[in-house]
């Protein structure tokens, strides 16, 4: 975006954010991104929601999709191999019915947030019949309530040393490759409707050699899937960025969207936020460099068209994992969220209004 339209975004958004104090009457995030041929969303988990009306209130507002931090995880979802327990997960959809957001599934295949039990049980010989298994039941119950799924979470660590750069995961060990083409098929014979991803990280950065690394095995990976037709639609950039470093979100960013855009894929913003960890100065200070790097990283993905989302990972200060994730040496509260924990928008949610403001309608 040039600076000049850069600077009238800002000084939209600006005006439609400041001077609001109270959460319930902030102007939409989510209706300001449908004039944009985007939908905004963020990631909750349903106590706060339920426990929190002001909260409830500022998530009715702002999000037009809602995403479940944990529930909707294997780790939640499975105390046993032979029961599944629903309960944080109907409570994530009745939210979302009674917001009338869509709802958007995460994740059906993580390496993380297994059961002791799958990480101890999971064999070549049941490996295939627990994921489909898992995968049927779960899309199944969802369908018409979740627009999407996270089919598989962070399936690419060129680390581990494969020449296809694919994280050698519990999932790998026991099915091999095939383990994502197997997960693909299996949510889209559930739901035919819902639009499936690959979501991971590591994949924001010029400056940093691993994550142009990893684009290059990602858009390997995505090329093959989809040359074996497998049903995917979208792929998720988590977007997890980090307040100290160097906002290099540019050209090497930009021409992996493209790449990956060119393969007729979505592209979503799927778990924005800035880690302020290791940022130092005031909260005032922090906010603008938190609220730089929404503007930045946005500017760049926005541009594309092929973006249809932006779900930030929590909405509020008030409710962010990164309290126990990463918290601050100086024992300050993180601040890596549009609004703060008195449920006010910061600068980082005019950020991400002026952006989404000047992206063309
Ligand atoms: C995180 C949650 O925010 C935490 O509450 C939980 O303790 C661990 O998982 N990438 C992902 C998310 O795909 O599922 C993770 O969520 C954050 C990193």
């Amino acid at each position: 975006m040039p600076a000049a339209t850069r600077r009238t975004a800002l000084a939209a958004g600006l005006s439609l954010l400041t001077g609001v104090a109270c959460a319930a009457s902030t102007p939409s995030l989510e209706a300001l991104a449908s004039r944009h041929r985007l939908v905004f969303g963020a990631a909750i988990e349903p106590g706060d929601v339920e426990a929190d009306p002001d909260f409830a209130r500022l998530v009715r507002s702002q999000c037009g999709l809602i995403v479940a931090e944990n529930a909707l995880k294997w780790m939640a979802l499975r105390p046993s191999p032979d029961r599944f327990d629903f309960d944080a997960a109907d409570r994530v959809a009745a939210i979302a019915r009674v917001q009338g957001a869509r709802l958007h599934g995460h994740c059906l295949v993580w390496h993380e947030a297994m059961p002791d039990w799958l990480r101890r049980d999971l064999r070549p010989d049941n490996a295939e019949r627990l994921l489909i298994e898992h995968i049927e039941t779960v899309v199944r119950r969802y369908a018409g309530t979740a627009v999407s799924w996270d089919v598989v979470n962070e399936a690419v660590e060129r680390n581990d040393g494969r020449p296809d750069g694919l994280r050698v995961s519990p999932w790998l060990r026991a099915l091999g490759p095939a383990y994502l083409e197997t997960a693909f098929r299996a949510a889209h014979a559930a739901d035919p409707a819902a639009r499936l991803v690959l979501n991971d990280y590591g994949l924001e950065y010029d400056d940093e050699t691993w994550m142009v690394e990893k684009r290059g095995t990602m858009l390997d990976l995505l090329r093959g899937l989809v040359r074996r037709r497998v049903p995917i639609h979208a792929l998720g950039v988590q977007g997890h960025l980090i307040g100290h470093r160097a906002p290099a979100y540019g050209r090497g960013l930009t021409e992996f969207l493209r790449a990956v855009a060119g393969l007729g894929l979505e592209i979503h913003v799927s778990e924005l936020d800035v880690d302020d960890q290791k940022v130092a100065g005031t909260a005032a200070v922090r906010d603008r460099i938190v609220a730089e790097h929404y503007a930045r990283f946005l500017e760049t993905m926005l541009h594309d068209p092929a973006v249809s989302r932006v779900v930030t990972w929590g909405l509020s200060d008030r409710y962010t994992s990164k309290t126990f994730l990463s918290p601050r040496a100086d024992g300050a509260p993180v601040r890596p969220l549009p609004f703060d924990a008195d449920l006010a928008p910061k600068p980082a949610a005019r950020a991400l209004a002026g952006v989404i403001a000047g992206r063309r309608a």
